[in-house]
């Protein structure tokens, strides 16, 4: 029998990989010019905090964990979202000890149980940044700055920004009333999800696709905040407007996770099915204490790279990634077979990328196995060659041949390659 992978997982192929390496390059460089420094935690962690930390009544604690025991009666689950993990390992390294607040970046796996389809999977992976320690509005617009740069970078067009304010705690428990007045008389028209959703989380009613059309002069949470958060808002509005980054406020935006405070924030994107959301994040200024720590505000986001993908191939968008290798070696006849292994291994520490045959190729099939690479030069060496120290070395480009002492091939090659280099960047 053959084994096939699990439902709502992928092996990322060579082929492949080079466009995560790329995305995740770039997200690694936006972190690294926003400040933010990689914290890497747990793939698992103790059920509870999750439970704790996302909330007991939503469709990730509720319907979507991987949650096991594990050998020694602990009830472990596999990490949904990155914030959980990241704000425990903050309160227990104790990082709100340090002179400045934390600024922190994650690159890596996620896993809910979800029905699996293009953009949504069982096993996915998320960049996100969480900022901790600081309820200025300001960093809000950071956070969300950060993200739409990430975009642009990776070369995407089209994202728009939505942004809304979940208040707070006492705010929600008002407005739900209100929500509820509002929605009771049409409970038995909506949906299944929606009647349910009353009884458990009302606000994530409104964020329905099916009734939206029902929702018409249903009340806003934004009529419902406090001089506070309404201040808190405009500023991070403010703040966007400075940026330039544009943006929509829209009052139904509800995330699926219970620790939003304040400021909630999608990035969505038309090109993946039915699915528009690529991103998403906010404030959670209770969920260091929920945790176990000291009361400390925090914002973040997270991005998924798999609909960050599948989005750049929709829109054509093709980084130069296949740079080629610099150099395929070719050795003929048996004395150059004996000086090929010391010639590659110099090339390679030198810095140039190499290649050579292993499979007892003829010539013809060499040079085709060099195009095949995309070769920048091939390097020859034959008797001829060897009885002069020399090396033929052929630019794949030009078509041009050249000798070149052997000693001094890295040199040469490299000295043409940043020719080449400049040559282009001065057109
Ligand atoms: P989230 O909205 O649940 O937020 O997930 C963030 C992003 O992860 C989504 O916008 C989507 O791109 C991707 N994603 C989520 N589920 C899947 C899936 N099943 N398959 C593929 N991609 C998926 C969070 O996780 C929060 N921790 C974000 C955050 C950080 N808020 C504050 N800090």
């Amino acid at each position: 029998m053959a084994f096939q992978k699990p439902p709502g997982t992928q092996d990322i192929l060579p082929g492949t990989v080079e466009a995560w390496q790329f995305v995740e390059r770039t997200a690694r460089d936006v972190c690294r010019r926003y400040r933010y420094r990689e914290i890497r935690t747990p793939i698992f962690e103790t059920t509870e905090l999750f439970q704790r930390g996302v909330g007991e009544t939503t469709d990730i604690v509720e319907k979507e964990m991987y949650t096991f025991t594990d050998r020694g009666d602990r009830s472990m689950t596999l990490r949904p979202e990155g914030t959980a993990g990241v704000v425990r390992s903050y309160v227990e390294n104790k990082l709100y000890g340090e002179p400045d607040i934390a600024k922190l970046y994650y690159i890596g796996p996620m896993f809910r149980y979800e029905r699996a389809q293009a953009g949504r999977y069982r096993q996915f992976h998320q960049f996100g940044v969480e900022a901790i320690g600081s309820g200025d509005p300001a960093l809000d617009a950071e956070v969300i700055a950060l993200g739409w740069q990430f975009y642009r970078e990776v070369g995407l067009s089209g994202i728009t920004v939505e942004i809304n304010s979940v208040g707070t705690p006492a705010i929600r428990t008002a407005f739900r009333a209100k929500l509820l007045a509002f929605l009771e008389p049409m409970r038995d028209r909506l949906c299944k999800d929606c009647q349910s959703r009353m009884d458990r989380n009302p606000l994530r009613v409104l964020d329905c696709k099916t009734d939206q059309d029902k929702f018409e002069g249903a009340p806003s949470i934004l009529d419902s905040l406090d001089e506070e958060a309404e201040a808190h808002f405009a500023r991070v509005r403010e703040c966007l407007d400075a940026m330039d980054i544009p943006y929509r406020i829209n009052p139904r935006l509800v995330r699926g996770l219970d620790y939003y405070t304040h400021t909630a924030f999608e990035y969505k994107a038309q090109g993946i099915g039915s699915i528009d959301t690529i991103g998403g994040g906010g404030r959670y200024n209770g969920l260091v204490a929920e945790v176990g720590g000291d009361d400390r505000p925090g914002v973040g986001l997270g991005i998924g790279l798999e609909r960050t993908l599948l989005l750049l191939e929709s829109q054509n968008v093709r980084p130069d990634l296949d740079a080629g290798v610099d150099v395929f070696v070719i050795g003929f006849g048996e004395r150059a077979e004996r000086e090929l292994p010391g010639l590659i291994h110099r090339l390679r520490a030198s810095g140039l990328s190499a290649e050579r045959d292993y499979q007892g190729r003829k010539p013809k099939a060499l040079f085709k196995a060099a195009d095949r690479l995309n070769a920048k030069f091939t390097a020859i060496l034959g008797d001829d060659e060897l009885d002069r120290s020399e090396i033929g070395l052929k630019d794949m480009g030009t078509g041009e041949q050249r000798q070149v002492p052997a000693a001094e091939l890295a040199e040469v090659v490299r000295q043409i390659l940043n020719e080449a280099k400049k040559g282009n960047e001065n057109q």
